[in-house]
């Protein structure tokens, strides 16, 4: 692979969220966060979030860190694989008044050292089921991380898993362009640990598991 070129899994996830950007966009503004979203902003909030700096990768059409500026947040930086969930959030953006509050980034997130400045707290949503390279995704975005990190992932369960698999199986037979993964979330929370961070929120959805880590 040419090391400019976006790889065959980066076209994939772009095209396939490109393609839900609008029902993301149009769930939002009819409903709002989802619950496990709100168990996020819940998380954060119970830490502080006046006058801090946020890193959400991943951030789709930005729901999370409109939310997050609204209660006081100073900036935000959305870092989005997607064309069209980066368009979503920028329109967004202008519509609630936060264009000078926010800036974007389009790419993977794990290939733009440079680009990003560390941020006090760092958002991934429902974004580690959708990248393959765990280990690199964390220890990149650990590393930009200056006191709170929160993420949602799938729960840990049998149930969950078995659920899961059914698209990963599928994918992989039919060579889909992009997949969710399964990776071992009981050693990506320790992993986070290993890097000096603590929990201090958990929640669960029915599918979803929210941490919410401090490092002092
Ligand atoms: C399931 S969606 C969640 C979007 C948003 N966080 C939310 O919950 O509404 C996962 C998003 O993560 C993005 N993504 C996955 N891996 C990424 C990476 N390495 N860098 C930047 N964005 C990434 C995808 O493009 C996709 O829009």
């Amino acid at each position: 692979m040419n090391c400019c070129q976006p790889s065959t899994a980066t076209l994939g996830t772009n095209k396939f969220f490109s393609r839900q950007s609008k029902r993301y966009l149009k769930r939002f503004r009819k409903g709002g966060l989802a619950r496990e979203q709100q168990y996020l902003i819940e998380g954060i909030l119970s830490a502080g979030v006046t006058g801090k700096s946020i890193l959400d990768i991943g951030c789709g059409i930005g729901g999370i860190h409109f939310t997050l500026l609204k209660q006081g947040a100073l900036s935000a930086i959305g870092v989005e694989i997607s064309q069209g969930m980066l368009d979503s959030a920028k329109q967004l953006s202008k519509e609630l008044g936060f264009e000078k509050q926010t800036s974007y980034l389009r790419g993977d997130f794990v290939e733009m050292d440079g680009q990003v400045s560390q941020a006090d707290i760092t958002v991934l949503d429902k974004v580690v089921c959708c990248y393959e390279n765990l280990d690199a995704l964390l220890t990149a975005s650990l590393e930009k991380t200056r006191n709170i990190y929160a993420l949602s992932f799938p729960k840990p369960t049998f149930w969950i898993k078995l659920f899961i698999h059914i698209p990963i199986t599928l994918g992989r037979l039919l060579r889909w362009s992009f997949r969710p993964y399964w990776h071992d979330w009981n050693g990506m929370v320790q992993m986070i640990e290993e890097k000096g961070f603590t929990q201090r929120y958990q929640k669960e959805t029915f599918l979803w598991a929210v941490r919410v880590f401090e490092k002092k």
